[in-house]
């Protein structure tokens, strides 16, 4: 009896320390995410190429055992025909051990996943290994460009598109400006009071800082939207967010983003001593603030960025009338090549909408334009467009101030209650730059460059 409890506890210890052992293989093995076979060119198994391949794979495994930089290079061969060529680069916080390990399986498994290529490349979670019969050292590549979404949808879309567009951006010009070894960066940002955003941006070490910023910028465009996390990368960089951190949060500085704390909003123009206070230089000085913000947006920052709800109360005037645009909530970042893109989801304000982007869902930097013609209509009538709608039978600020272009009365457009100095000039050429904005047409409308010179020429002109 005693003799069958004793193999029975020794069988138990036995499975238990079987479990527990592959549990810490489980725990202490890559994790496989991707990999790319090119279907194109092909070796036999017993060409020069093979084991030309076989050495630099087994001399990239030592040198990931005993590397501190987390990337190596390798060669092997001497004639130029059979060279293969090829690096690994591990994630920025792991350590020496685990990137040694994740090379170590990742040369292996390479060779299963992709048999006979001369090019192939392999993406774990901790490390990426690559090789081919060409160079491939200091090349920037951004096909292929691979995104990978998490299942879970994000609740308040908006702000969190806002927030992962911030960090992103933050985190993509640190890990292209690193000046030590690795090109990577982490950054930290709430978005409730309990979920933390983490996101991770990392180039390839031996890619050019500009190199670094172009193929971060293709795959944080690529990211998936509406996620509460995923990733997207190419051979030589990636980018990740989740709400949980993914990374060893211990081994690394994560830049920390704070929303700015906003100044007061523009009130309402329909209070007559606020615009008796807002004379006509105050009220071009915003006019000019908001040009200069938008042509920032669309085209100085590192990301074209759609405002998508341009309105006075997400204009921010600061004591000396210095005007910043504000509420990124439903921006929408653009890749550098991307200008136009198609949404199901109409956010925004009513009586600000592009009629595209109202009724088709078009959104375009010529979107952020019409919101901006209304502003300034706005602005310079101290009427708000919301008060035609009911009153006038279909007629709008737009509308009213064609009709006073076409009678030529456009002097009368300006609101009453400035009464003080006031260039004509100055009046006419915003009101005109207004009237450009909210054509019907988008393609009629001017970009922000020429909108932004537009307005203030008429300061010097
Ligand atoms: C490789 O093997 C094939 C047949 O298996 C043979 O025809 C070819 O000559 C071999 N090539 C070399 C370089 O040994
Ligand atoms: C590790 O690298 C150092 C310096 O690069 C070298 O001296 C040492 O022999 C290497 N160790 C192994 C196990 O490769
Ligand atoms: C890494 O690549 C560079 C550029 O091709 C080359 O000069 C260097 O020798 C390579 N390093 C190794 C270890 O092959
Ligand atoms: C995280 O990083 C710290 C500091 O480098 C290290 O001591 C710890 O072992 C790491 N944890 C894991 C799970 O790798």
């Amino acid at each position: 009896m005693s003799r069958i409890r004793f193999f029975i506890s020794l069988a138990l210890f036995l499975f238990h320390n079987f479990l527990s052992n592959s549990s810490r293989t489980t725990e202490a093995a890559p994790t496989y995410q991707w990999h790319d076979c090119p279907d194109t060119s092909l070796f036999a198994s017993n060409s020069t190429y093979r084991s030309n391949l076989n050495a630099l794979l087994s001399s990239l495994s030592s040198a990931a055992t005993n590397n501190s930089n987390g990337f190596a290079n390798a060669t092997a061969g001497k004639d130029a025909l059979d060279r293969a060529y090829g690096l690994f680069l591990c994630r920025g916080d792991v350590s020496t051990a685990t990137c040694g390990e994740c090379v170590a399986t990742a040369t292996k498994d390479i060779l299963q996943r992709c048999p006979d290529r001369r090019s192939s490349l392999i993406w774990y979670d901790e490390c990426t290994l690559r090789y081919s019969d060409q160079s491939i050292y200091s090349v920037m590549e951004t096909v292929p460009l691979e995104t990978i979404p998490d299942t879970g949808d994000v609740a308040e879309l908006d702000r969190f598109v806002h927030l992962l567009g911030e960090a992103m951006n933050v985190a993509a010009g640190r890990a292209s400006g690193s000046e030590s070894g690795k090109k990577f960066a982490v950054v930290e940002a709430s978005f409730t009071s309990s979920q933390k955003l983490y996101t991770l941006a990392q180039c390839s070490s031996d890619l050019k800082g500009s190199d670094c910023n172009t193929c971060l910028r293709a795959v944080i465009a690529n990211l998936p939207q509406g996620k509460r996390g995923g990733r997207s990368f190419t051979p030589t960089c990636t980018v990740r967010f989740e709400l949980f951190p993914f990374y060893n949060t211990s081994a690394v500085t994560a830049a920390a983003l704070f929303p700015s704390s906003p100044p007061a909003p523009v009130k309402g123009s329909e209070d007559p001593d606020k615009r008796r206070q807002l004379d006509w230089s105050r009220r071009y000085k915003i006019v000019s603030g908001v040009a200069r913000g938008m042509l920032y947006l669309h085209e100085d920052s590192r990301f074209r960025i759609i405002h998508r709800d341009l309105k006075p109360s997400n204009i921010l005037l600061d004591s000396d009338m210095n005007s910043k645009i504000s509420d990124f909530g439903m921006t929408r970042i653009f890749g550098v090549d991307q200008t136009r893109a198609k949404t199901n989801h109409i956010v925004g304000t009513f009586g600000y909408l592009s009629p595209e982007y109202a009724m088709r869902g078009q959104i375009s930097a010529k979107s952020d334009v019409y919101s901006f013609g209304v502003l300034i209509l706005e602005i310079i009538s101290g009427k708000k467009n919301s008060c035609f709608s009911q009153s006038d039978g279909g007629e709008n600020l737009a509308s009213y101030a064609w009709k006073h272009w076409r009678a030529g009365t456009l002097l009368e457009v300006l609101d009453p209650l400035i009464s003080n100095a006031y260039s004509i000039d100055e009046v006419v050429g915003c009101l005109h730059i207004g009237l450009l904005g909210v054509q019907e047409d988008p393609a009629d409308r001017p970009m922000s460059r020429p909108i932004f010179s537009g307005v203030n020429h008429l300061k010097f002109g």
